[in-house]
């Protein structure tokens, strides 16, 4: 009987993964349930400009790199993620791969059983036709309800084979035995984006089913457990296909039915499936690499036994030989770098991935630019997908400046907060000061829009608005000459910002102008953090370099750091006067930096977390107190030279990582800003109590010259507990505060 099997193998799975890990604590779940219970580690998430299309073509290129592709009969899509109820998706990947139009083009579905469904047509269609090949692409998307049980089995990926008469990979057996029955473990109505999951359930009906294709392949065939070598399960939950095999052995009475030897046995088969999720149709052929990409041990003539399972639901059981070859046609170099390449999300960039959607209107919609493979999801217009070949790494993004082309992209940077550890207001009178970057952050998100207008949501002021260039560059000119008058004492610091949101748009349009760039399309602009505002953490300046650098990125600007502290330093003045610049040089440069008359050196980051107060934003502006001390101090010269010494002392101090040194300098810190009248009276108070229990504290920041608020206070204490007491006292919360070595910087570029 003539050969018939996979000649040639392709696998794609998206760039980006959310990690069990990660899954578990936002659930506050124990992780060991996913570990452990269901053999989960990584969920595959495909990107917004990633689709079954997309993933499905970048599997076939891959598997097509060695074949004619005018042999190609046939291509049969499997899939349960379609995009079409009546277009197959393959008609797509047809166009993308450029095949001959003397092909059939099918999509099919059955749950998961669809991918074994078309290679036992494809197998059917090469006996017909030696001389020609079938491609075959299973891709899915696994999505599960958020919250549901089933959301830790999403998963995402494509696996795309060449079926033929000269199979270089496995031959694929006649034999095989086959089950359907009409169950509802798992379905997804038409007008659902997720399914019905009766989770238990279907974990059962894939147990007994298995029973019911074995007992119909033994009776099709005298293969018997102990000729195959290996077994490839279809994959939902690695822990359910290790339970699997025991039956399996059992009803093949075998007796080692310890779990480790069972993990041992399908280790290899299992690798990818721990760290892609549920890949639906493609599961039992992702295994199916695994085995082969991970057994060192050569397994050219070994047979291997399959089992396919689609809910609703049919089953199979057919087995086939690995072929001398088999190795050679594996790229496992290409797979193993995507697999480790593959970027982690943070829980909120997989909400942001979840909630994507196209527009159901039909209008003109692109999608954003991610990192994807050699094809991605274009956008959509008039209600039909586009898609396109990628451009390559690092040139993926473009300027928007062609609206013929409409080349598009997200950029997103984040900046970090600061704390000053020691010379505020000094640093004004050329002192030296010490500051440290911290892991609250802002973030600018910024995006193309089609209409012309630049549009500003900030999140933390619940501010949206959208905004002409014309008008933005009368906003800037309004403010330039608003600090004119506040230089020439005509008015307060306070007056020259209307809102603080003037400061987001004078930094874009700073930006925009300083280069000379056009925008010609709209943009949205983004910005959210975690830095408390007005409390001299520096959420201004983080948030001013955010947007600077967001837009640089956007506009594939490379410019040097000196620029972004220039164009940030205008942005600045108007809510502080006259600022150091020591915030923005931080949160440019991120780790603990040294500062003087705007020379900077950089300190190793102090080892230890420190403690953290919010007083709440003070009643005064950093402008104000800024204000308020140069009118008194600013001709005392031994004073600024005892603020010199004290961060010298704190300097030395966290180098030498001597506590009790460093607990002196910061008490001699905030003895001589209360002098100087910007600790308020309240503030004083909560000082002392934390003094008397043997701690020290000091405020970070301009600090306050009225009411009784002065931002934050940083604390060295040992006894969390007694200090913890206090603030509860004075109704402050105590938090922990790292520091980070992260400077500004863009995601997505
Ligand atoms: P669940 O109900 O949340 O899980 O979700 P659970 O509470 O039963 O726990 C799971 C296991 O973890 C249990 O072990 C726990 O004891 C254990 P088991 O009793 O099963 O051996 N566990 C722990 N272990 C260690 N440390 C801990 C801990 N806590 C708990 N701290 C469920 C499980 C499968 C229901 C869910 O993931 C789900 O609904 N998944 C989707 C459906 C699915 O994948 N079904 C598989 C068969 S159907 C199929 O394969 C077809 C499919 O691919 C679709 C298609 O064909 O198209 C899905």
């Amino acid at each position: 009987m003539q050969k018939i099997g996979i000649d040639t193998v392709g696998f794609y799975t998206s760039h980006y993964y959310f990690d069990i890990e990660d899954f578990a604590k936002a659930r506050q779940l124990d992780v060991n349930k996913f570990h452990i219970g269901l053999g989960q580690y990584k969920m595959g998430i495909p990107a917004p400009d990633e689709d079954v299309v997309s993933m499905g073509a970048n599997a076939a290129k891959e598997a097509l790199q060695d074949i004619n592709i005018n042999d190609i009969g046939a291509l049969l899509f499997a899939t349960e993620s379609g995009i079409d109820q009546s277009k197959s998706a393959g008609v797509y990947v047809h166009t993308l791969l450029n095949l001959p139009a003397h092909c059939r083009i099918m999509e099919l579905k059955q749950a998961c059983y669809a991918a074994t469904a078309a290679l036992q047509i494809a197998v059917s269609l090469v006996q017909r036709q030696p001389n020609k090949k079938i491609l075959l692409i299973s891709s899915d998307v696994a999505r599960y309800a958020m919250h549901s049980p089933a959301e830790s089995s999403q998963g995402c990926g494509a696996i795309a084979m060449v079926i033929s008469t000269e199979p270089r990979v496995l031959e694929i057996e006649p034999a095989y035995g086959v089950y359907t029955e009409d169950v509802m473990d798992f379905w997804r109505p038409n007008y659902k984006e997720v399914p019905f999951v009766e989770g238990k359930h279907s974990s059962l009906v894939y147990l007994r089913v298995l029973e019911k294709v074995w007992d119909h392949f033994c009776s099709e065939t005298d293969v018997a457990f102990q000729d195959i070598q290996h077994f490839c399960y279809h994959s939902p939950l690695p822990r359910l296909v290790e339970k699997a095999h025991k039956l399996l052995k059992r009803i093949n009475g075998k007796s080692d039915l310890l779990e480790t030897h069972i993990r041992e046995e399908l280790d290899a088969a299992l690798k990818y499936a721990h760290d892609l999720g549920n890949t639906y149709t493609g599961a039992l052929y992702i295994s199916l690499l695994s085995l082969l990409t991970h057994t060192k041990e050569n397994l050219s003539g070994h047979r291997v036994g399959f089992y396919s399972y689609g809910s609703g639901c049919v089953g199979e059981f057919f087995t086939g030989i690995i072929q001398d070859n088999y190795r050679k046609m594996i790229d496992t170099s290409v797979h193993k770098e995507m697999m480790q390449s593959r970027e982690p999300l943070s829980y909120e960039d997989y909400e942001k991935f979840y909630q994507f959607a196209l527009p159901q209107t039909g209008e003109e919609f692109f999608t954003p630019r991610f990192q994807t493979g050699a094809y991605r999801l274009k956008g959509i217009n008039n209600h039909q997908r586009l898609y396109e070949v990628a451009q390559k790494k690092n040139k993926k993004k473009k300027l928007v400046t062609d609206p013929k082309t409409k080349e598009i992209f997200v950029v997103k940077a984040v900046s970090p907060g600061k704390l000053i550890l020691s010379g505020e207001h000094s640093v004004v009178y050329g002192g030296p000061a010490l500051a440290m970057a911290v892991d609250r952050f802002a973030e600018t998100t910024i995006s193309p829009q089609l209409s012309k207008m630049i549009s500003f949501n900030l999140l933390s002021f619940r501010y949206k608005d959208s905004f002409t260039i014309q008008t933005l560059r009368e906003i800037k000119h309004r403010l330039t000459h608003q600090y004119q008058r506040f230089l020439h004492g005509e008015i307060g610091i306070k007056e020259v910002l209307q809102t603080p949101f003037e400061l987001t748009q004078f930094a874009f349009i700073s930006l925009l102008d300083h280069v000379n760039s056009k925008i010609i399309d709209g943009l949205n602009i983004q910005t959210s953090s975690t830095i408390p505002v007005g409390c001299g953490m520096g959420s201004s300046a983080a948030s001013v370099l955010s947007v600077l650098y967001a837009i640089a990125r956007f506009c594939k600007l490379n410019l040097e750091k000196d620029r972004f502290l220039r164009l940030g330093y205008e942005a600045e003045k108007l809510q502080h006067g006259y600022p150091s610049g020591l915030d923005l040089y931080t949160s440019l440069h991120g780790g603990c930096v040294y500062f003087q008359n705007g020379q900077a050196a950089l300190r190793p980051l102090p080892a230890n977390p420190f403690f953290l107060v919010n007083t709440g934003t003070p009643d005064a502006t950093t402008g104000e107190a800024v204000t308020f001390v140069k009118e008194r101090f600013s001709e005392q010269k031994a004073l600024w030279k005892s603020f010199e010494e004290v961060t010298h002392a704190m300097d030395r101090a966290f180098q030498s990582n001597d506590c009790a040194a460093l607990q002196l300098a910061v008490r001699e810190n905030n003895r001589l800003l209360t002098h100087i009248g910007v600790v308020p009276e309240r503030v004083q108070q909560f000082i002392e109590a934390i003094e008397k229990a043997g701690a020290a504290a000091k405020v970070c920041g301009a600090g306050s010259v009225k009411g009784d608020r002065s931002g934050v206070v940083m604390m060295m204490a040992d006894d969390q507990e007694r200090v913890s007491s206090i603030c509860q006292r004075f109704g402050y919360t105590l938090e922990t505060v790292q520091g980070t070595l992260q400077g500004v910087e863009s995601l997505y570029d």
